[in-house]
């Protein structure tokens, strides 16, 4: 199957991917991180308890914020437009079992995915870069109810929106977001956003709510 020009830009984005260190600041061998920055924001705790839930991550990228989960006892899913992203999260992690990742859109597998999800969350992932009207109604017609739905992402750039930019960046004042998880059947939204650990340097925006009917 041929793909698409963005998934075509995704490829080319991971081919220059760094991995991830092997050992964080508190000697771990995996761990979630919220934002940009190394040892720096919230913990999965964000999710809930994870034992036993059944985990989507939209974005997933070379899989290590998921494998992570899977150590915890959640059974992962991790979905990634860029196909060279599943092989190397396979490669990596696959050990772990309790893990499974694929190539797809993210508007595409959820469309199509029989399974229903205790808990969704994105990354600087898939939906940093989904129209949030499409993708939320998605999301949530996939999650069984009182599950958590998460996502973090820079703040708005000052190039955003610029003419030419091939993947369009969504980002929403905090009460935009807001009305557009509650229009999609999530409550309990909390939208923040986390300073970064140096002065300048850009915070992150995280975002999370429960699917409340
Ligand atoms: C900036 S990277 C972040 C990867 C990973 N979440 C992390 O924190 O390392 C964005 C990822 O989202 C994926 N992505 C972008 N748009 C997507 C879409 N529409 N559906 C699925 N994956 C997408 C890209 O291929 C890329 O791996």
């Amino acid at each position: 199957m041929a793909s698409s020009p963005e998934a075509e830009i995704w490829e080319r984005y991971a081919a220059k991917y760094t991995p991830r260190r092997a050992v964080n600041a508190a000697g771990a061998t995996t761990w979630l991180n919220w934002t940009q920055y190394p040892d720096h924001g919230p913990d999965e705790t964000v999710l809930g308890d994870l034992r036993g839930k059944r985990v989507l991550e939209l974005g997933s990228g070379a899989g290590a914020n998921l494998a992570h989960l899977a150590t915890l006892g959640a059974v992962c899913t991790g979905i990634d437009i860029a196909s060279n992203r599943a092989d190397l999260a396979h490669r990596t992690w696959g050990h772990l079992g309790s893990l499974g990742f694929v190539t797809a859109d993210a508007l595409d597998y959820l469309t199509g995915a029989c399974t229903t999800f205790d808990v969704v969350y994105s990354i600087f992932g898939a939906v940093w870069f989904t129209d949030p009207e499409v993708l939320f109604p998605l999301v949530r017609k996939k999650m069984c109810d009182g599950g958590v739905f998460a996502f973090s992402q820079p703040p708005a750039a000052p190039q955003e929106g610029k003419a030419g930019q091939v993947i369009r960046q969504r980002h929403l004042p905090v009460h935009e977001w807001t009305e557009q998880l509650a229009a999609a059947g999530f409550g309990e939204v909390v939208a923040e956003t986390i300073e970064a650990p140096e002065l300048g340097k850009p915070g992150t925006v995280l975002v999370h709510a429960r699917a409340t009917r």
